[in-house]
């Protein structure tokens, strides 16, 4: 045996090890508002940091000390202080933009708090249920996206279908399909008052959430239903079709695409987002791609094996993702030139 080898992988294992524990540090830096603190000033000894947080100054002092050894805060050993550098403020102390990170935080410790079950799963079949995420898990998804739906979806994203945001300004019709909690659909309702928007998801708490986000935001054009596809077999037909971050999630992906399939209007547009991923194992040998494998065996796969579904998991990979358009008859896929370090983009026609 390599000692060395023995070595370098024990340094590596420590290593993954620290950026968990630091994932968690995050959770507590966001959740009691710490970073926000550390963003709205210069350097600040912890106990200063304690009073103007109204936090425990012990906890405060080393959280400091964590978040310093990690290298997200820096630290002057001689006037014992800490700062948040303005770049790490960027990620860490942007809520409600596209660049803030803090759903990560949220997801890592409320996925790894069902690894029991997930055991269990392993030895007996099934999988989670949906049910059984807990609400910063909805939160999370909602932090991980919704900042680029806001930002991106009605302007650079649907730039790419010219003939699709002529119908909309004019006024079309739109289905969220697996909307969660709606931001995606609050966001094309703004940008095209003249359209109607529909947002469907079977997750009652997700609806909820959508519902009451529409109507603070006082849009007329827009509705949410509890629901599948199935619900949709009496509604008119929709020029555009979103599908976003939730293919790999259906439990009947084939049968449902075939569905969304039949609901285009004609010339309409099935516009589909999913992880970014590659085909082969080594495609995905980097933070992304292991971040996603966590995922997906802590979430995308268990809950769609849990509802008897394939289990397409979070990597899909573009080819068997125009596989599975092409199986359910779209006629035209065609990958999008949208720029983004997280997910890949397709559309599909009839
Ligand atoms: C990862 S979340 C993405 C939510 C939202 N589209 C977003 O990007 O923030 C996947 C969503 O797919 C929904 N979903 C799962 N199975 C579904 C089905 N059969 N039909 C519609 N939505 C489904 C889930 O409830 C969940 O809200």
């Amino acid at each position: 045996m390599d000692k060395d080898r023995v070595k370098a992988f024990a340094d590596r294992i420590y290593r993954d090890m620290a950026g968990a524990m630091a994932i968690g540090m995050g959770y507590l830096g966001m959740k009691t508002g710490l970073f926000r603190a550390l963003a709205d000033g210069g350097p600040i000894d912890a106990r200063a940091l304690a009073e103007r947080t109204g936090l425990h100054p012990r906890y405060v002092e080393e959280w400091c000390a964590g978040m310093a050894a990690a290298g997200w805060l820096e630290h002057d050993p001689d006037a014992a202080t800490f700062r948040l550098p303005e770049e790490h403020a960027f990620l860490l102390a942007s809520e409600g933009t596209d660049h803030f990170l803090g759903g990560l935080f949220l997801a890592g410790p409320s996925l790894l708090a069902l690894a029991p079950k997930l055991v269990r799963a392993f030895r007996e079949g099934g999988g989670i249920p949906p049910e059984a995420f807990d609400a910063d898990w909805l939160e999370a998804v909602d932090l991980m996206n919704g900042g680029a739906y806001r930002e991106r979806l009605g302007s650079y994203w649907l730039a790419q279908l010219p003939e699709v945001r002529a119908r909309l300004e004019a006024g079309g019709r739109v289905l969220d399909l697996g909307c969660g909690v709606g931001e995606a659909a609050i966001a094309l309702a703004r940008a095209f008052p003249r359209s109607e928007i529909l947002g469907v998801d079977p997750d009652g708490r997700a609806i909820q959430r959508a519902r009451s986000a529409a109507e603070a935001a006082g849009l007329g054009n827009l509705a949410f239903t509890c629901g599948t596809v199935e619900t949709l077999l009496a509604e008119p037909r929709f020029d555009l079709v979103l599908l976003l971050d939730c293919l790999h999630d259906l439990a009947a992906p084939e049968a449902t695409l075939a569905e969304l399939r039949a609901r285009l209007s004609p010339g309409g547009v099935l516009f589909v987002m999913e992880p970014r991923s590659g085909d082969r194992i080594a495609d995905n040998a980097n933070p992304l791609g292991v971040t996603y494998y966590g995922f997906s065996l802590f979430h995308c796969t268990t809950q769609s094996l849990a509802r008897g579904g394939p289990g397409l998991g979070t990597c899909l990979g573009p080819t068997r993702l125009v596989e599975l358009l092409r199986g359910a008859g779209f006629g035209e896929v065609q990958p999008l030139p949208i720029k983004s370090f997280t997910n890949m983009f397709f559309a599909a026609r009839a």
